[in-house]
């Protein structure tokens, strides 16, 4: 039996996909749609490697199913800047050399991009709690931490 095709709007573009409805939807982004920012971690919404952004809210794409993202808004990576024209949050990882393998980036971009979008100017306690359950194996927190309150308008040259 064939199945209907998953109508799903990344990046604002609309996509059909041929995948079972329950496929996570970070698969279908990685395999379907070559959209390799969101990193497989966990696999179990732990990690925070996947995060996208849905409807304006961060969300863990390891964990869930296409069937609950059709006529939803998904935001990646890719969607939010390019090399030639980067969204403010990653300039200022850049700024801040904020990375050491950068595998957890896309999720601590993504976590914080979602963040701003509904608290522009964040302090830090919020920016702490926002993070508190995306991982970085490396220990880069500090410069991460650094990076966001940039992004956040406080850069470190104005906290010191
Ligand atoms: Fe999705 Fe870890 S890979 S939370």
């Amino acid at each position: 039996m064939t199945q209907t095709p998953i109508r799903l709007t990344v990046n604002g573009r609309l996509h059909k996909v041929d995948a079972a409805p329950e496929t996570a939807l970070l698969y279908v982004l990685r395999n379907d749609l070559a959209l390799n920012g969101p990193k497989f971690g966990c696999g179990l919404g732990e990690c925070g490697a996947c995060t996208v952004i849905i409807d304006g809210v961060a969300a863990r794409s390891c964990v869930i199913p296409i069937s609950g993202c059709v006529e939803r808004e998904i935001l990646t990576l890719e969607g939010l800047g390019s090399r030639e024209n980067a969204d403010p949050v990653q300039n200022a990882f850049i700024e801040e050399q904020a990375a050491q393998c950068g595998y957890c980036l896309n999720g601590m971009i993504m976590t914080t991009k979602a963040l701003l979008m509904r608290n522009a100017r964040p302090s830090e306690s919020e920016v702490l709690e926002a993070l508190r359950y995306n991982l970085c194996r490396c220990g880069a927190h500090i410069e991460i931490l650094r990076a966001v309150m940039r992004a956040a308008g406080h850069p470190a040259e104005a906290r010191d």
